[in-house]
């Protein structure tokens, strides 16, 4: 279990065992579709835990880790944020919706969190005077801008570890910034990167048709 002997301490702490019943990343890859039509099963806590804690291991530059989520399964909040969605029923339907947002000034605020820990004192202190000369030199929007694409490599991850761990997702962007935002108490200088409506789904969502490699990539 060389994975376990490497985990955080923070992965131990959810008790994260590999079990044969996960998919692959590449099977995971290749079967996952976007799922609007869910059944009435509870995700529990601790599969949301390891859900969220697997996500969190997605890298971002600095390690700056600017997403922030908020986990919803109030259905009258769920309700509320349907309609926020254009009434997007697998928003109301799977029995959990993740807001993911990316936080900048949070971020900011906190930059001793994600300095390196094993650095020493003098080089921690350097690296957050640059961090904080690096994007004070920024406008808002240009680091909000910044922090959103950070933020997407963890929606990136929430995608595939949903269904390697088991579940369907349903990504989207299709909602009212400011009125997701006011619902769940997000602070109006963050960016959304998305919801993602999660849960074990009644059907498996359209075939999925994509760009082959030679149409994405050129070789040089
Ligand atoms: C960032 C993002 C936003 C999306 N927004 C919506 C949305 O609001 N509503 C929806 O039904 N699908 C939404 N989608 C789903 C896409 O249409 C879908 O991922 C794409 O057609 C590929 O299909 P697949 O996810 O089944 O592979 C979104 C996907 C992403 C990644």
């Amino acid at each position: 279990m060389l994975f376990l002997e490497n985990a955080s301490a923070a992965l131990l702490t959810a008790e994260y065992a590999i079990t044969n019943e996960r998919l692959s990343a590449a099977h995971a890859a290749m079967t996952r579709h976007s799922v609007r039509s869910y059944l009435d099963i509870p995700v529990t806590d601790d599969e949301l835990q390891t859900l969220l804690e697997l996500t969190g291991r997605a890298p971002s530059a600095f390690n700056l880790q600017p997403w922030r989520f908020i986990v919803v399964r109030d259905q009258a909040i769920k309700n509320a944020l349907k309609e926020a969605a254009y009434g997007q029923k697998q928003v109301g339907e799977a029995p959990v919706v993740i807001a993911i947002y990316a936080d900048m000034d949070d971020a900011m605020a906190n930059l001793a969190e994600v300095v390196h820990p094993d650095l020493t004192t003098e080089k921690r202190a350097s690296t957050i005077a640059m961090l904080e000369n690096n994007f004070g030199g920024m406008t808002p929007e240009a680091r909000a801008n910044w922090a959103n694409g950070q933020a997407n490599i963890a929606l990136g991850y929430l995608l595939l570890i949903a269904k390697s761990e088991g579940f369907d997702t349903s990504p989207m962007l299709g909602f009212e910034p400011d009125r997701v935002k006011a619902i769940l108490g997000i602070p109006t200088g963050a960016t959304i990167t998305a919801m993602v409506a999660l849960g074990r789904g009644a059907d498996d969502g359209f075939r999925s048709h994509r760009h082959a490699v030679e149409r994405t990539t050129r070789f040089r």
